[in-house]
């Protein structure tokens, strides 16, 4: 995010908090104290390290600094509670490729009312034709429809029967189901006397980090995962490499059949 607002030429003041522990509200308020700043981003569910962030207790804080409150979902959309409204969020983004079990390639997108103003409100150009939303507004739902772009028209049947087989089942029950499966998951590792990186309160359902055993070697088991079950699970990525594991749990994959078979598989590699 930091670095794409860069790109487009915004002023970016980037809060660092430590890998595994989520955003403070309290270094937010003091960093909004500081503005004002036209926007706030934030990743709702942190696929690096497995961790919630509290964008709820962040919404409440940017509300009333006038800031739009820009919230990644590409992790968390499917999985758990998505309430925009609720946390007073202005944008959002998801993927289709995580909790939606749905091929890569789109970007399910929502703006509020005041994001829109902002929009309809610009004085030049947006100064990239493939997200210029005023013109794919226009292309959505325009009185004189205008041609923007060609619709990935097999994308958009894709996410159509993801989106129904999350309804058809009930979002709230797969959001309990990604629930129960990481409940699951985390017994088994435990059991077999793996530790989860993240503490409960702030851990993600679909991203799970697991500390690797000091003195494992911790691509090997990987790569033997991938090699002799067909199983891939992620690295640690920045300072968590080598650290961790990163098993994910997401859409269709949360089933307790999976959860039993890299259980099994994990520790016959170990
Ligand atoms: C939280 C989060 N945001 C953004 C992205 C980027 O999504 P994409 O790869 O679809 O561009 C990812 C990808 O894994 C992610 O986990």
């Amino acid at each position: 995010m930091q670095d794409l607002a860069g790109r487009l030429g915004a002023k970016v003041d980037a809060l660092e908090f430590e890998w595994g522990k989520p955003v403070e509200p309290e270094k937010v308020k003091e960093q909004l104290a500081k503005g004002p700043y036209s926007l706030v981003a934030i990743v709702h569910a942190e696929t690096s390290t497995g961790v919630l962030n509290p964008v709820q207790a962040i919404g409440d804080l940017i509300k009333e600094s006038g800031a739009l409150y820009l919230v990644d979902c590409v992790t968390s959309l499917g999985g758990m509670p998505v309430t925009m409204d609720a946390w007073g969020a202005d944008a959002l983004y998801s993927g289709t490729q995580k909790c939606l079990s749905c091929p890569p390639g789109l970007a399910p997108l929502s703006f509020s009312d005041k994001a829109l103003d902002k929009l309809k409100g610009r004085k030049n150009k947006v100064p990239n034709w493939y997200l210029d939303l005023s013109m794919i507004m226009n292309y959505w739902e325009g009185h004189t429809r205008a041609y923007h772009h060609t619709a990935p028209i097999n994308m958009v049947y894709a996410l159509y029967a993801a989106q129904r087989c999350v309804l058809d089942e009930g979002l709230a029950a797969v959001h309990a189901r990604h629930r129960e499966m990481h409940e699951r998951l985390v017994r088994g590792l435990e059991n077999m006397g793996l530790r989860m990186y993240v503490r409960e309160e702030y851990r993600l359902p679909m991203l799970n980090a697991v500390t690797v055993p000091e003195g494992l070697d911790e691509a090997g088991v990987r790569s033997r995962l991938l090699r002799e079950h067909a199983i891939e699970i992620g690295a640690g990525l920045g300072p968590m490499a080598g650290k961790i594991w990163r098993i994910g749990l997401m859409g269709h994959t949360a089933r307790a059949a999976n959860v039993d078979k890299v259980l099994s598989a994990l520790a016959a590699c170990m």
